[in-house]
């Protein structure tokens, strides 16, 4: 295929992310420069450094078991492998715990889009009965108890723990973690070998035939948009509303965020529900147009897809694993 026509080279620049992948290997990998921060919450080394301790912390839950990497774990992209995630006293949540790469990028945050930000959404984990179940004052009061934390908030915000700096230097530890340098990067870059025949079909596939742009596009392979693709919809109704309980709109009914395609290999199950165990899964949903529904979008509609056509994808899915980083290293 021809990707050096100028309009297609136009489109790939628009797939990467400034500074963040813009020299293969580690180096690559450093900060963006460009990457969203808000007024209120600058990201610092000390900040992230004491977010990345809490996030590892199991006393931040009712029964001291489950700290935030227990269900977003590092060496899975930050996930946990499981289809719907277990939270204190071995409770069963109800969705699958999504990768952190790249969040500082994303628009809102968990399937349904609830939280519009990260500082608000880290401090829901902490609350929710399935997961962490500690009230903040509680989480806080525990802070409080530990001289060598209360010194580490003294040092970052000037003051003991409260609910906000916690909720400030948690969302700061996330919005540095981060994917590139994956092969698909490097051929972005014009890397010789950057990506192999096959990849490439599916590359061209997956923007052509398979119509997979439509909504995983920019460089996270995402719109931040909310989409029905019928995953929900078992047994002729819904078993999860996604974004209709956040905003009341017919139109969302079992619509869920398009997650980003980042580190896939890595993050298996895949779907809201954790529904799909595979790639090659995930290919076969579209392939037949998805559960077909009263509010399926419009954009999904069965493929027809050869089996070489569906390597090719796969492939191409797989190219999208490159490293992950955290922190200011
Ligand atoms: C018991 C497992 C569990 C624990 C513990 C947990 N999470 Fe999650 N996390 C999830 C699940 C499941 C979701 C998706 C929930 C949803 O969308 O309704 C999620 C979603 C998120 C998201 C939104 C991702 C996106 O793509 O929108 C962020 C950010 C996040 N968690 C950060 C944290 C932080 C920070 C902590 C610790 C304070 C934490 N999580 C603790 C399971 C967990
Ligand atoms: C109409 C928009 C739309 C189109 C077109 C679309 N997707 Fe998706 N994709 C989504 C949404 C929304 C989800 C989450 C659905 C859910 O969990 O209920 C998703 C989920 C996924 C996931 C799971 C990721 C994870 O972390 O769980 C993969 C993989 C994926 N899509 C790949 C593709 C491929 C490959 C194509 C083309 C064949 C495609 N998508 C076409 C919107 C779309």
């Amino acid at each position: 295929m021809s990707v050096k026509s100028g309009w297609e080279l136009f489109l790939f620049c628009l797939v990467i992310h400034p500074g963040m992948s813009q020299t293969p290997g580690s180096r690559g990998l450093r900060l963006d420069p460009g990457l969203p921060v808000p007024a209120g919450n600058a990201l610092t080394r000390e900040k992230a450094a004491l977010g990345k301790r809490l996030f590892f912390d199991r006393r931040l839950s009712a029964d001291g078991s489950v700290a935030c990497s227990s269900c977003h774990e590092p060496e899975k992209a930050f996930t946990d492998g499981l289809a719907v995630s277990r939270g204190v006293f071995l409770r069963t949540g109800k969705r699958n715990a999504p990768t952190m790469v790249n969040r500082g990028f994303g628009e809102s945050h968990f399937w349904d889009g609830r939280a519009a930000t990260l500082e608000e959404q880290v401090l829901k984990p902490i609350q929710d009965a399935d997961e962490m179940d500690l009230a903040l004052p509680e989480a806080v009061k525990r802070l409080d108890a530990d001289a060598d934390y209360v010194a580490q908030f003294r040092a970052v915000f000037g003051s003991a723990p409260t609910a906000e700096n916690l909720s400030h230097a948690l969302s700061s530890y996330v919005r540095t973690i981060r994917s590139g340098d994956s092969p698909f990067d490097r051929f972005l870059l014009g890397t010789p070998g950057g990506l192999p025949a096959l990849e490439l079909e599916g590359l061209r596939l997956f923007r052509d035939r398979a119509n997979c742009t439509a909504c995983h596009s920019g460089p996270d392979f995402t719109d931040h948009s909310f989409h029905n693709t019928g995953v929900a919809w078992r047994g002729g109704r819904l078993l999860d509303e996604g974004r209709y309980k956040v905003t009341g709109r017919v139109y969302h009914r079992g619509a869920f965020k398009t997650p980003t395609l980042r580190e896939l290999a890595r993050s298996a199950p895949y779907m809201h529900d954790g529904s799909l165990a595979s790639i090659e899964d995930v290919i076969e949903f579209y392939d037949r147009g998805g559960n077909p529904n009263p509010w399926l979008d419009e954009q999904i509609k069965p493929l027809h897809l050869s089996a070489a056509d569906k390597a090719a994808i796969a492939a191409f899915l797989r190219s999208l694993s490159g490293s992950v980083r955290d922190g200011f290293e």
